[in-house]
């Protein structure tokens, strides 16, 4: 598909007047050249939420869950929506474990990430294919974030079975970033 479309581009000067409206992803510069040059990804909207609910003072459910976009450069059009949701207490998420994040259908790319909460660091794990020149791209990047988070806390003064004893909920204010990879080499 992207080949057929990269064919459409090339005669595109011939008929400068045609009324088509080419995805803009297909013009200038190629995806080869943006994931060679000055590329850094976008992270959109990475929130961090966790509840601590106690049903009885011994009954605990709580979760985290962390949420955020992914948008590269060379796809501009075509946003990665990364989610986790852990129970793993008390802060749900440790580093080590390495989520996929889903693509729109028929993207070449795959992408996972890591959070750690009690450091703050992100790591992503991105590799894309370029048509233009048949290469890919394994990226890795690391960011250590420093969330803006509220906490609040409720317990039930009189409290019956059947009630929530007491809930505490941490909810931290969506960072978007630009993350440049550490480490970005061409596989032909
Ligand atoms: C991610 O992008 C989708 C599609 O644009 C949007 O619906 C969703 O709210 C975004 N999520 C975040 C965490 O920004
Ligand atoms: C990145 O993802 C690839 C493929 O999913 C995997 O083989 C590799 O171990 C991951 N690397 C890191 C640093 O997470």
């Amino acid at each position: 598909m992207h080949k057929f479309v990269a064919a459409l581009t090339a005669v595109l000067p011939l008929a400068a007047a045609a009324p088509y409206d080419l995805d803009s992803r297909n013009s200038t510069p190629g995806c080869t050249s943006i994931s060679l040059g000055d590329f850094a990804w976008t992270i959109e909207n990475f929130a961090y939420h966790a509840s601590y609910t106690f049903s009885t003072p011994a009954h605990q459910i709580s979760s985290g869950d962390v949420t955020f976009n992914l948008t590269n450069p060379a796809f501009p059009e075509e946003k990665v929506s990364c989610t986790a949701y852990s129970t793993w207490l008390q802060d749900f998420f440790y580093g080590n474990i390495n989520y996929d994040c889903s693509v729109p259908e028929a993207s070449s790319t795959k992408t996972s990430f890591s959070f750690s909460r009690p450091s703050g660091e992100l790591n992503i794990n991105q590799t894309w294919i370029c048509d233009d020149e048949d290469s890919q791209y394994p990226g890795y990047g690391t960011v250590d974030l420093t969330l803006d988070c509220e906490e609040s806390y409720y317990q039930n003064p009189n409290w019956q079975p059947g009630q929530i004893y007491s809930s505490r909920v941490i909810t931290c204010a969506p960072v978007s970033l630009p993350l440049t990879p550490h480490d970005k080499t061409a596989v032909a």
